[in-house]
């Protein structure tokens, strides 16, 4: 019979339940652990909250979890607005951004992970590295050849136009990690999140730089591992559809050679 063999400081424990206080409104939230300095393996613990108590949103129960009940909870967040990406996390089972995800829309209790199949630096904060990387490897900035102009480069509205449903994109990672090819590839394929910003700047009308873009991507694995499997549109927090982008870059490949 095989027998598997988990890797080190995989196998997740039961962890600490803290006190449940006094109310009407007590919501349980499981919440996973883990502190690399420790040398233990990761666990999950149990909060109560009265949310009553406590803003709408998970951002706000974690908040609190924090302020109130225990100081060593670490997470990423900034804006609480759903504009810096750095709040998302796997809630109930769904890579999103916690600031905007209402407690109202969990049923039972609330689960939070981070984001899956990335290294973990500790507790809810995934290790962004290689995603930021690949990121800067796609040239997200506008690359001109011609004489820069007196002014500003122009862009018509029609063509500005084609940049919606791109530039929102807040790189907050819920797309790549929800993707099981970047989860088995994702040193190689540049994943949903990426994609989507190549094609953003592919697309630019001011951008003089479109054949080297797709000569970079042309490439069995950075492109071609995206499978329209679409968890990326389905989870995206912002609504937006890198599987859409992704197939807008092949079609433009396909279209280059006939
Ligand atoms: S496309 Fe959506 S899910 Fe992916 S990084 Fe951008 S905002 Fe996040
Ligand atoms: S804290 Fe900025 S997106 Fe959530």
């Amino acid at each position: 019979m095989v027998q598997f063999t988990l890797p080190k400081n995989s196998k997740v424990r039961t962890g600490k339940t803290w006190p449940r206080p006094e109310g009407k409104s007590i919501r349980k939230f499981l919440i996973y652990r883990w502190d690399p300095d420790t040398g233990e393996n990761p666990r999950v613990d149990t909060y109560f909250i009265d949310i009553a108590k406590c803003g709408p949103m998970v951002l706000d129960a974690l908040i609190k979890i924090k302020a109130e009940i225990d100081p060593t909870l670490t997470f990423r967040r900034s804006c609480r607005e759903g504009i810096c990406g750095s709040c998302a996390m796997n809630i109930d089972g769904i890579n999103t951004l916690a600031c905007i995800y209402g407690l109202d829309e969990v049923k039972g209790d609330v689960k939070i992970y981070p984001l899956p199949h990335m290294p973990v630096v500790k507790d809810l904060i995934p290790d962004l590295t290689l995603f930021y990387a690949q990121h800067a490897s796609i040239m997200p900035w506008l690359e001109t050849k011609t004489n820069r102009p007196a002014k500003e480069w122009r862009q018509s509205i029609e063509d500005r136009k084609k940049l919606d449903g791109l530039y929102e994109c807040v790189m907050c990672a819920s797309c790549s990690t929800s993707c099981p090819s970047y989860w088995w590839n994702g040193d190689r394929y540049l994943g949903p999140a990426t994609l989507l910003h190549a094609y953003r700047w592919i697309i630019d009308s001011r951008d003089e730089a479109t054949a080297e873009r797709l000569d970079a991507l042309e490439d069995p694995f950075k492109l071609y591992r995206c499978h329209t499997i679409m968890n990326c549109a389905k989870t995206c927090p912002k609504g937006l559809n890198p599987a859409k982008a992704i197939a807008e870059i092949k079609k433009m490949m396909v279209q280059r050679m006939v």
